[in-house]
């Protein structure tokens, strides 16, 4: 399945989200999504989608999700590699909570290469982690569309209920404060390594992410306007 280069609206690749939990990575990577079609892959709605299904993958992972830990490689490479494969992903896509570990990133490495992708574009969301307690036990998740609000800066229109589609808002089970505190710290351990990883390998594109959303969507956009079409 070789990527479709050939329209100028879509991606030719694979962009990355990278940032702490409550960066805005679920919130800028639904619009960069949209606006260039492909999809938005976020391991962590697969990863609930499974715990509410009650699938036999959800069944392992809820209690590790509930601890703010990271789920094993046995469970998460399967799932995105079956999604990566389908047709959709062909003209690109937004990878937003994967990789989070250098293992993770080799295995999406090679996967890309055997596709026939070009190298990804990584953007890097960094903030200061004082900020993220008060964004993350705000949030507010719309269950039928995925709807992103705050309670505190981004509140809908009628509380409880998504602008766009009517739908209830639900609080992720992992915001609460006692589970915020180990999902940071896995971050520190795990995940933020590959800032340095994708950074030598000159892929890497830092943006403040303590700015608006809608600033921090322009300087997105920006930045992935200028690579597109390059190698
Ligand atoms: P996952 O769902 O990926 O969660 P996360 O990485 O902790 O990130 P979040 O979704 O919490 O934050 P976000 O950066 O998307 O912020 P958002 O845009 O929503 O993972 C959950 C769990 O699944 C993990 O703990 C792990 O157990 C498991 N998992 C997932 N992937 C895995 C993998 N690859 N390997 C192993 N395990 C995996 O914004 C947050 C809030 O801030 C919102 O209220 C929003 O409105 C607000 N906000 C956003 N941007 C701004 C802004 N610029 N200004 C003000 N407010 C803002």
């Amino acid at each position: 399945m070789a990527p479709d280069t050939r329209h100028p609206e879509r991606l030719d690749r694979a962009v990355i989200f990278l940032g702490p939990p409550g960066s805005g990575k679920g919130t800028q990577a639904k619009v960069l999504a949209a606006k260039y079609h492909v999809p938005h892959l976020s391991t962590g709605d697969m990863l609930r989608e499974h715990v509410g299904k009650g699938t036999a993958l959800g069944i392992k992972a809820k209690p590790i999700m509930e601890r703010g830990e990271l789920v094993p490689d046995s469970l998460v490479l399967q799932m995105i590699r079956e999604r990566i494969e389908r047709p959709d992903c062909s003209h690109g896509f937004v990878l937003d909570g994967f990789p989070r570990t250098v293992a993770q990133a080799k295995y999406l490495g090679e996967l890309l290469r055997i596709h026939g992708y070009k190298k990804p574009f990584v953007i890097h969301l960094v903030i200061d982690t004082s900020v993220l307690m008060r964004r993350l036990t705000g949030r507010r998740t719309c269950k039928v569309g995925g709807e992103i609000y705050n309670v505190y800066d981004r509140p809908p229109k009628v509380e409880g209920v998504c602008d766009a589609d009517g739908g209830e808002l639900m609080q992720r089970p992992d915001d609460r404060e006692e589970v915020i505190a180990p999902r940071l710290e896995a971050y520190e351990k795990q995940t933020a390594p590959l800032a340095a990883y994708y950074g030598s390998r000159g892929l890497l594109h830092v943006i403040d992410a303590a700015k608006s959303v809608e600033e921090v969507g322009r300087q997105v956009l920006q930045s992935v306007h200028h690579v597109r079409g390059g190698k």
